[in-house]
């Protein structure tokens, strides 16, 4: 992994720590990267009512979004698994919504990870081009 990929994963670490999992237990980290260089972080917010549930990766782009930022390089998410932990499927379109081609980084805490683009992990995606 590069310096930039690196620090990304991180940022994912670090915020997986913050995670709000009481009913899971599962937590996950996130951080996405600006084009212009920029981190923010996201972890998993749960519910007691569980559909409410966020998860890392939207809480991370969604408060990049919400500090002004449109342009977006890659994301990285963190979970304690040995599978590596790919993002769920609502996840994965507003990736593509929102960074469209980006590099997607996959790890763990034993610092294993894998390197996706959301166009692989989200084939013929629905999106702006199809209104
Ligand atoms: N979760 C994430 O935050 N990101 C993922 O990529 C997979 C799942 C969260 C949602 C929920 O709080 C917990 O993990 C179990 O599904």
């Amino acid at each position: 992994m590069t310096p930039q990929q690196k620090k990304l994963v991180r940022a994912a670490r670090r915020a997986r720590t913050r995670a709000y999992a009481p009913f899971s237990r599962f937590r996950v980290g996130a951080a996405v990267e600006t084009r212009r260089g920029r981190i923010y972080a996201g972890c998993n917010v749960e519910s007691a009512t569980y559909g409410l549930t966020l998860c890392a990766e939207r809480v991370a782009l969604f408060s990049a979004v919400a500090a002004g930022e449109r342009a977006f390089r890659r994301i990285a998410v963190v979970a304690d698994t040995n599978r590596l932990t790919p993002p769920c499927g609502a996840c994965r379109q507003i990736i593509w919504e929102l960074c469209g081609d980006a590099e997607v980084i996959l790890a763990n805490l034993k610092g294993k990870a894998r390197i996706e683009r959301s166009r692989r992990l989200l084939p013929d995606p629905f999106d702006a081009s199809l209104l």
